[in-house]
């Protein structure tokens, strides 16, 4: 028969076997439920891909505003965006109010709004906001309060005035007369050159007239006309602030046809277009003030980070120089607008 260790032996042997049957029997643990309080899933960032950005342009008054368009639009077809919703005011203001209002319609993204004046912007502004369009100003200001629009990225007008000021008193060596060919009227580029330019003239130096040409060479021309039978050059002026180089191009036109030779009258134009430069090259600008269009990069970057709900810089300043005849010859190659 068993001995006693013997049937211990065999009982452990038969609760270990039966502890193994039981293990492989035993159905699978159910997998672990999801926790209930799973952060939630980042939203997807949006790309270029998703992009659909209005840009009611104010017109096509200036090689500088070609310039500016060419930029917007080369810029969105490099980076693939879904839409670009472009439209032409043809410098008025109704018109880019209507353009923005088909944009909100149509539910876009981002609006960039290059604005032709300053004033009566607020209406349109608050129903992009109601809509939660986010709104660039681009290029010249808007008085409208600034919580009614995301950001502005343009020059700095005034500081192009106050370049021009500094050129105008070492030209006229600090006195005589001059006058102004001013941009449109209620703009943020004629209104912060005129403010910025009168800020920083010397006093010695008397403005004697100032009209508007509204940026464009057809109109500024009839206006030096005007201004060549009411004040005889070198003796009533000696000089003439010009707020961009389309009014200067018109404004030499008319010079010349008056008799006026290069370089009798002192001219310090804005932009730094091409014509600017040949201007220079000619003998009629003795320098002219940077005003950079190429903005379209940075107007889609913001864009973006709009569209991604990042922080984005209220004030964006183009930074600019002032060009001069000595190197126009040289640069005139490299010049893009
Ligand atoms: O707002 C920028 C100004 O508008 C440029 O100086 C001018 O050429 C354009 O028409």
């Amino acid at each position: 028969m068993f001995s006693t260790k013997r049937l211990v032996s065999y009982a452990v042997l038969f609760m270990a076997l039966l502890v193994v049957i039981a293990a492989c029997a035993a159905p699978a643990a159910p997998a672990p439920a999801p926790a209930a309080t799973a952060a939630p899933q980042a939203a997807a960032q949006k790309t270029y891909k998703d992009m659909t950005l209005c840009y009611p342009q104010l017109g096509a008054e200036s090689d500088w505003r070609t310039a500016n368009t060419a930029s917007i639009k080369e810029t969105a077809a490099k980076l693939g965006i879904k839409q670009l919703v472009f439209s032409d005011a043809q410098q008025k203001q109704e018109n880019q109010i209507s353009a923005m209002r088909a944009c909100i319609q149509q539910g876009v993204d981002v609006i960039a709004l290059p604005p032709v004046v300053e004033d009566g912007w607020e209406a349109v502004l608050t129903e992009a906001k109601n809509a939660k369009i986010p709104v660039i100003i681009v290029d010249r200001s808007v008085s409208a309060d600034p919580s009614l629009y995301a950001a502005h990225i343009g020059s700095d007008m005034a500081l192009e005035g106050k370049r021009a000021a500094a050129e105008m008193n070492k030209l006229l060596n600090n006195q005589g007369a001059i006058l102004e060919l001013s941009g449109t009227t209620g703009s943020g580029a004629a209104v912060g050159r005129a403010k910025g330019f009168r800020e920083d003239l010397n006093s010695n130096i008397k403005i004697l007239d100032s009209q508007t040409g509204n940026f464009t060479r057809a109109e500024a021309k009839p206006v030096m006309e005007a201004f060549l039978k009411k004040y005889k050059p070198g003796t009533d002026f000696q000089g003439i602030f010009i707020h961009n180089d389309d009014m200067g191009i018109g404004a030499i036109e008319a010079l010349k046809a008056a008799g006026v030779k290069p370089g009798e009258i002192k001219i310090v134009s804005v932009d730094g277009t091409r014509g600017g430069f040949q201007a220079m090259i000619d003998g009629w600008f003795q320098a002219d003030v940077e005003c950079n269009p190429l903005l379209g990069p940075q107007v889609f970057e913001m864009a973006l980070k709009l569209m991604n709900g990042q922080p984005v810089d209220k004030n964006v300043l183009t930074n600019e120089t002032v060009y001069y005849p000595d190197k126009a010859q040289e640069l005139l190659p490299t010049r893009q607008y």
